[in-house]
């Protein structure tokens, strides 16, 4: 009995040492990217790349190649916001978050 005491805590840690899962963070920040990459990519195709082209570069209307963008993520959400030339503004259109997943992937077109 003394023995099975002492034994059952050791097996239980050797379980868990050896199959160790990411932690949790980790595996909510891949979750929180992919949703974040899904839903800016589903909002992309819908209101931007009638001009921009599904990979940004379609330039329709005179509109900004994206993959050779040099805009800084502020300069984008700027852009987005507020509009310039042929691109339309979407402040009120997109909410705060939309609009921050569509600079995200706009973001992420260049690669
Ligand atoms: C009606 C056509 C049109 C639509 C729709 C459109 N754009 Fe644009 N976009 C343009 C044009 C034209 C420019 C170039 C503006 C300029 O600098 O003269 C531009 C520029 C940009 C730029 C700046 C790039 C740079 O380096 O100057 C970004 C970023 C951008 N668009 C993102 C988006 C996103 C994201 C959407 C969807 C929410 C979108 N655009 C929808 C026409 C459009």
């Amino acid at each position: 009995m003394k023995y099975l005491i002492i034994a059952i805590p050791i097996v239980m840690m050797v379980a868990c040492t050896n199959n160790t899962p990411p932690p949790v963070a980790y595996m909510e920040a891949q979750n929180h990217r992919s949703i974040v990459m899904d839903t800016g990519k589903i909002l992309f195709e819908a209101k931007c790349a009638t001009c921009h082209g599904s990979d940004g570069t379609a330039g329709i209307g005179n509109a900004a190649n994206l993959k050779t963008s040099q805009l800084d993520s502020i300069a984008i959400t700027d852009r987005i916001r507020n509009g310039k030339n042929g691109m339309p503004a979407f402040k009120g259109k997109l909410s705060d978050a939309e609009i921050h997943k569509l600079e995200n992937y706009a973001y992420r077109l260049r690669k």
